[in-house]
Order: structure tokens, then C-alpha cells, then sequence
């Protein structure tokens, strides 16, 4: 920032001219308008950095229990900061997700708003990684630094972050995949508004259904000329028949074959794998799910580049938030040892969330179904020119 001179708060601030920001005067003469200003009678006010941030809200919003008590404890100020850190870019968060559910909500996503998509959704998972690293920062307290304090926050939890349960509800978890904490809802702790704030963000569409919708409309998954599932389904038939007859003389092979193989029921059953959903060991509708599998076997097409790498976002994002909850469990263990948390839980339950907590799961699970690529159902020769839609001017 340029130096400037100093200025008490009560000072009037200093308005000039701002020559950039002058319209000509012929964008100034409107209908009706009596005169067009001279430039020298236009002013603005220079905006002052620490005003524009709001610094002295901010800045003012670090006030350690321990302080108050007239007793300071040094690493207080640092433990709340770094928690503010995190609400903060939870804000951020929000406000990507946001925009990503306006972006993906309509009926139709444009393929021109592809890559806004998947910029915010990168964006995200920068963010993630830097929460992830932060707790590096917060390990720089020991256990006992945070004895000094720990009894004068209590009851207060990060179980209790609005910000963080929104995250998790607009990302696309569902009520009935988390833990009860003794018989306790999430929301059972939180203030009667955030409560319903969270439970209202719980009935509101998710990035995880947007993601479903759009993935169920991809085009090209079947045409008149191509029809991917059935097609799909005949190589792996082929190649598990083969495989069969080369293990026929073992007994025990053969039984530990049909064992591994069973993984593919669902594939080639729409019923099975709808009542999997049903059961919950799966999210995704089979059409989303065969149109994700599609679309990672054909990622070399050009049209389905931006879908493939969204799709590899949002495993990103679900990892991030895996890892996140791993290292901030173990975190808690070396802080806390198997004492639980201020709202009653601990290790094993933040253990357990990381195991649980992934809506996108089944996109990780596409792997399970992958082909080598020489052995991919060809596309007829209509739809690779559908989907190399960058040369269909060439052609
Ligand atoms: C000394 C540092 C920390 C310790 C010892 C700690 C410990 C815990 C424990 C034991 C829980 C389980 C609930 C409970 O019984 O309270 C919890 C939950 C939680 N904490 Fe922390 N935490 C720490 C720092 C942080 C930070 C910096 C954040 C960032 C916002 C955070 C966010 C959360 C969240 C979001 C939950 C709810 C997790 C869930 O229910 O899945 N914690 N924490």
C-alpha cells in the first residue's frame, strides 16, 4: 500500500477528484438532464484500506476469556484466532457453494458455465487444503498450553459451528448418515435460530443433488446409434466369461472369481441397484452413477474434458474434507488423550465421521467399473463427432 499521512479517526477524510473514474461528458447527458457536471466538480472519497476490510471490527473481535478475567493466558488470543481463521473461510465456502447451486439449479447447466463450475469448485479445495494444513499451526500449542484455558470455554465446541454444518448439508450429507452423539441430534447444541437455519439447510437441494441432476441428463449416454449401458455391459460380460473358462479346473478360484464379481450385479441390474440406494450403500441414481462412468471412460473426448474434471473436483472436495476430519481427530486425541470433548464426544466419534461423512462416495467407486481404454465399446462414428465438438466447425 502507498504510504499516506497519518489520520486520527474523528479527522474529515480527505475527498479529490478520481480523473479515472469521470465519465465523458457525453456518457452524462441523459434525457431531461439540465447540466452535465464539469469534472472538476465531481468527487469521490478515497477509500482507506483499513476501513474497506473493516479492520477495526475485526481486529477488535479477539477477547480472550483469561483477559477478562484479569488472569491472561498467552495462547488464548492465538487459539481464538486461529478459530476465527476457520469461520472465515467457511464464509468463503458458503459463498462458492452458493454459487455453485445458482450456477448448476437451472434445468439446463450451459456448457459455457462449465468452467465457472469448475473454478469455484477448485477454489474450494484450495481453501480445504489450507484448513487442513492450519491445524499444522494449532499443533503448535501443546496439550498442557491448552489446559491453562480449557475450562473457560467451556461448554463451547467447534460441534457447535452453524458454518460447519451448513457446509456438510449443502455439500449433500444426509441426516440419516450421522452419528448421534449420546442419543443427541447435531442440532441438539446449537441456538434455537442457528438450529433451524441448519434443519432448513437440510431440506434445501444439495450440490451432491444438483450434481445427481445434471449427471442424469448427460447426453450421449444413449442415442439412437449407441446405447452405452448395454454396450458396456456385453464387453464386461465377455471379459468375465473369458475369464471364467481359463479358471475352470480350480474349484477354489472359480469360488473366489464369482465372489469378486458380484460387485457388478448392480451394474448390470437396474432393480439391484436401486434397492442398494434404498439400503443406503449407494447414493447416486443408476443413471447419474452409469452417466459418471461414461463420462470417465470417454474423458478424452473433447466435450466431456470439463465434466470429467468436475467430477475429479468434487472427489477432490470430498477427500479434503476426509482428510480434514482425520488429522483434526488425531489432533483431538494428542490434545485431549480419550478424554471427550466439551460437547461430550471424541476421538472415536470424529474417528468414525471421517469413515462416514462422504456423499460423494460412489463417485470414488467408479474406479471399481473402469476398462482399459483398447477395450472400451467403440463409439460410432455420429457420436465421437458429436462429442469432438471443437473440430465441428473443421469439418
Ligand atoms: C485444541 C483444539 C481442538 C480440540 C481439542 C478439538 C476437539 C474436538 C472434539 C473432541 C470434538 C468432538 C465434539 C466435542 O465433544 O466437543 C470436536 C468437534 C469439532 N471441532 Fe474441534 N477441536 C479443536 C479445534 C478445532 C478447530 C480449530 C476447529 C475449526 C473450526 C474445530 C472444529 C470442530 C468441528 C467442526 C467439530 C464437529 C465435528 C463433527 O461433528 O463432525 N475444532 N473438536
Amino acid at each position: 500500500m502507498p504510504q499516506r499521512e497519518g489520520r486520527s479517526p474523528e479527522e474529515p477524510r480527505v475527498i479529490v477528484p478520481l480523473p479515472d473514474m469521470i465519465p465523458s461528458s457525453s456518457e452524462l447527458v441523459t434525457e431531461g438532464s439540465a447540466k452535465v457536471p464539469d469534472a472538476s466538480e465531481r468527487t469521490e472519497e478515497v477509500l482507506y484500506y483499513w476501513d474497506y476490510l473493516h479492520l477495526d471490527d475485526i481486529l477488535s473481535s479477539q477477547r480472550p476469556k483469561s483477559d477478562e478475567r484479569g488472569n491472561p493466558v498467552h495462547d488464548e488470543l492465538f487459539f481464538i484466532t486461529v478459530h476465527q481463521t476457520y469461520e472465515l473461510w467457511f464464509k468463503q465456502i458458503l459463498a462458492e457453494l452458493d454459487s455453485l447451486v445458482s450456477l448448476m439449479g437451472p434445468k439446463h447447466v450451459a456448457e459455457r458455465d462449465l468452467g465457472v463450475v469448475l473454478s469455484r469448485l477448485q477454489r474450494i479445495n484450495s481453501i480445504q487444503r489450507l484448513l487442513v494444513a492450519q491445524l499444522d499451526v494449532l499443533e503448535t500449542m501443546s496439550p498442557l498450553d491448552f489446559l491453562d484455558f480449557r475450562s473457560l470455554l467451556l461448554p463451547a465446541s467447534g460441534f457447535q459451528s452453524v458454518q460447519f454444518r451448513l457446509i456438510e448439508n449443502k455439500f449433500g450429507l444426509l441426516e440419516r448418515d450421522r452419528l448421534s452423539v449420546e442419543g443427541h441430534s447435531y442440532y441438539d447444541t446449537l441456538r434455537a435460530d442457528h438450529a433451524e437455519l441448519v434443519i432448513e439447510s437440510e431440506s434445501s437441494p444439495s450440490l451432491f443433488d444438483y450434481v445427481e441432476r445434471w449427471l442424469s441428463r448427460t447426453p450421449f449416454v444413449r442415442s439412437s446409434d449407441f446405447d452405452f449401458v448395454a454396450e458396456y455391459q456385453a464387453v464386461v460380460r465377455a471379459k468375465h466369461d473369458a475369464t471364467r473358462a481359463s479358471l475352470s479346473g480350480s474349484a477354489d478360484q472359480l469360488r473366489a472369481f464369482e465372489a469378486g464379481i458380484r460387485k457388478f450385479d448392480a451394474i448390470f441390474d437396474r432393480g439391484i441397484w436401486e434397492a442398494e440406494v434404498l439400503q443406503g450403500s449407494r447414493r447416486l441414481s443408476y443413471d447419474a452413477f452409469m452417466a459418471a462412468l461414461f463420462i470417465n471412460l470417454y474423458r478424452d473426448e473433447p466435450i466431456l474434458q470439463n465434466p470429467y474434471r468436475i467430477l475429479t473436483a468434487l472427489i477432490d472436495i470430498d477427500a479434503s474434507l476426509t482428510l480434514w476430519r482425520q488429522r483434526h481427530a488425531v489432533m483431538a486425541h494428542r490434545m485431549l488423550g480419550r478424554l471427550t470433548g466439551t460437547a461430550g464426544s471424541g476421538y472415536d466419534y470424529l474417528d468414525e465421521t471421517a469413515r462416514r461423512y462422504t456423499p460423494f462416495r460412489d463417485l470414488f467407486d467408479v474406479s471399481t467399473y473402469l476398462l482399459p481404454r483398447p477395450s472400451l465399446p467403440t463409439l460410432p462414428s455420429s457420436l465421437v463427432s458429436g462429442l469432438d465438438f471443437m473440430n465441428q466447425g473443421a469439418r
